[in-house]
Order: structure tokens, then sequence, then C-alpha cells
């Protein structure tokens, strides 16, 4: 097992920032760390990375305790900070060196142009950190990561504020990185787990609430139609509740509703024949099927 956290916890004050967390990621594994803003993400990222401790519970990264042996899991692992902090005053290379210099690597040079090579950072190489886009720095980052050959990779929102053309780039890389590491990436761009990965954690609020293959999250709400409707007049959702056959009801703004049903059931005649009896005007009505997108918003909206 790579990486091994079980009931992780860290409070800040009367806060809970991670709750309980409790997962694995294997060798060979694309691991989405998904979760809206201050979900607990980085803070997770932080203690499986030994630079904050928690309050209760354990991680282990190749079999080393973060809190035992903090030095033997800072070798076996790559991390990419979430603002990714670099010394903009140094040269590309010159940096690298300098990371090769605090893990002692031998073969320095070598290692350094197969990291350029593999980042594709070969045109930018010469250049001062500072003057590099925030694509490439996000290049550098990686390399940076990357250099001594972990086997754990952590990346800290890799891809966020990179153009359309980085973020193809940078996903590729990971991907491809992920053939034989381990690597758990966080994002709170759900597209970007479905391009990426193999599985899918979703934090929220500090407690992991999903943790499934993208196809069985898919599968999760595959067996529901959701049909939004639109009336004239306002209307509460005690009253939508009459609609035959409803498993649930979503308001959404502007007088417009989610009504969820079973697959099995067309709930469109039934909207109709309820607003006829109500004397309800329906403005719009369209069926669609749930996204993994529609799944995230799910797990992660307060009730
Ligand atoms: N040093 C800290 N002191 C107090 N609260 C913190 C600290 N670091 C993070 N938090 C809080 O912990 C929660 C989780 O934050 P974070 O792990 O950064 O979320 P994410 O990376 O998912 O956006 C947030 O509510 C944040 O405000
Ligand atoms: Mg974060």
């Amino acid at each position: 097992m790579s990486v091994k956290v079980n009931e992780l916890t860290k409070k800040y004050g009367e806060q809970n920032a991670v709750d309980a967390v409790t997962f694995e990621a294997h060798k060979g594994e694309v691991l989405g760390f998904l979760g809206p803003n201050g979900a607990g993400k980085t803070t997770t990222m932080k203690i499986i990375t030994c630079f904050i401790p928690q309050t209760a519970g354990t991680a282990t990264v190749c079999g080393y305790d973060t809190d035992e042996e903090p030095m033997k899991v800072r070798e076996c692992i790559g991390y990419l900070p979430e603002h990714n902090p670099l010394y903009k005053d140094m040269y590309v290379r010159e940096y690298l060196a300098f990371v090769a210099g605090l893990h002692k690597l031998e073969n320095k040079k070598k290692r350094i142009s197969e990291m350029i090579e593999m980042t594709g950072l070969g045109r930018e190489q010469k250049k001062l950190i500072g003057a590099l886009s925030k694509g490439y720095r996000q290049r550098v980052g990686l390399a940076q990561a990357m250099l001594h050959d972990p086997e754990v990779l952590i990346l800290d929102e890799p891809t966020s504020g990179l153009d359309p053309n980085q973020l193809v780039d940078i996903r590729s890389l990971i991907k491809e990185i992920g053939k034989s590491k381990t690597v758990i990436f966080s994002t709170h761009i759900m597209q970007e787990v479905q391009a990426i990965c193999d599985r899918v954690l979703i934090i929220n609020q500090g407690k992991l609430v999903a943790n499934d293959s993208i196809d069985s999250l898919r599968q999760r709400v595959s067996g529901e139609t959701v049909v939004t409707v639109q009336f004239l007049e306002k209307i509460g959702i005690a009253q939508l509740q009459n609609i035959p056959d409803t498993l649930r009801i979503e308001a959404l703004p502007g007088n417009q509703w989610q009504i969820i049903s079973h697959k099995k059931h067309d709930i469109r005649p039934k909207i109709f024949k309820f607003a006829v009896q109500n004397g309800l005007t329906l403005i719009e009505m369209r069926q669609d099927t749930y996204s993994v997108e529609d799944v995230f918003r799910r797990v992660t909206s307060k009730e």
C-alpha cells in the first residue's frame, strides 16, 4: 500500500478541518481528491507530506508512519503545494540543482535533464523562474516534485489557473506519471477527475463523502431521471410533492424546480396533469439525466 490514511483528524479550534478521513491509495493509481473550497484537501495533503501534524488518526506512506518516520516519508514522497512556492529569482536549472542537492542526489545533471525533458521545459530552461508563465512555473513545480523519483506524488491543485492548452498538457503528464507511481491530486473541477482519475475521493466539510470509481459514481445516479420545470406562478415544494412517483424535489432559482424520479417512470405527463389540475402555467419542462457533476453537487451541497 503506498498511502494509507486512517481516521485522520485535524482540529483548528472547534472546527474539524479534517474529520476522521480513511482511505488508501495504490501503486499505479491516479486518485482524484475532490471537494469544494475549504473542504479539507490541502490540510489532508499537508499531513500526509509531514508539513503539519494531525490531531488524531494515522497516515502512512510506503509503510512509514508520518509521525514516527517523517524523514523516510519525505524520501518517498514528491509534493507540489497549493500555491507552488518557487524562488522567482533563480534560474530553472539552478533551482532544480538546488532541490537535487537537498535530496543529495547523485548524477544530478542527468536527472535534471530528464525532468526538463519530461515536463516539457526545454525551451524555458535557461530563464529566470520569475519570467515564466503560470503553466511553465507549474511544470517547474512538477519537475521539483519528481526529481528524486518518489513512489508517491501529492499534487495540490496542479492545474489551477492554467489556460486550456496547458491544462491538456499537464493532465496528460499526470496521467502518464500515474502509470508507474501513486498520484493523489486535488481539484475542484469534476471534468478533470473524469479525464485523468481511476478513482475519486470526495471530501466535504472535512468528511469523506465518496470513495469510488468514476463508473460506480455514475451508476449511483444513473437509475434516476431529472425533470426541470418552470411555472409562471410562485408555488411551494409541499404542493409539488403531490405529483405521483416523485422521489425528491430540488429548488432552483427563478421558480424552477428539479423533480427527480426513478428512471422507469416517465413523470412528465403527471407533471402536466398536475399543472392543469392546479391551474398552474407550465412554461418550461426539460428532461435530463444526472451527470457526474450532479453527483458531486449532491454529495457536497448542504442539506
Ligand atoms: N492554519 C489554519 N488555522 C485555522 N483554520 C485553518 C487553517 N488551515 C486551514 N484551516 C481551515 O480548515 C478548512 C479546510 O481548509 P483546506 O484544507 O485549506 O481546504 P481545501 O484545500 O479543501 O480548500 C477551512 O475551513 C480552513 O479555513
Ligand atoms: Mg486547498
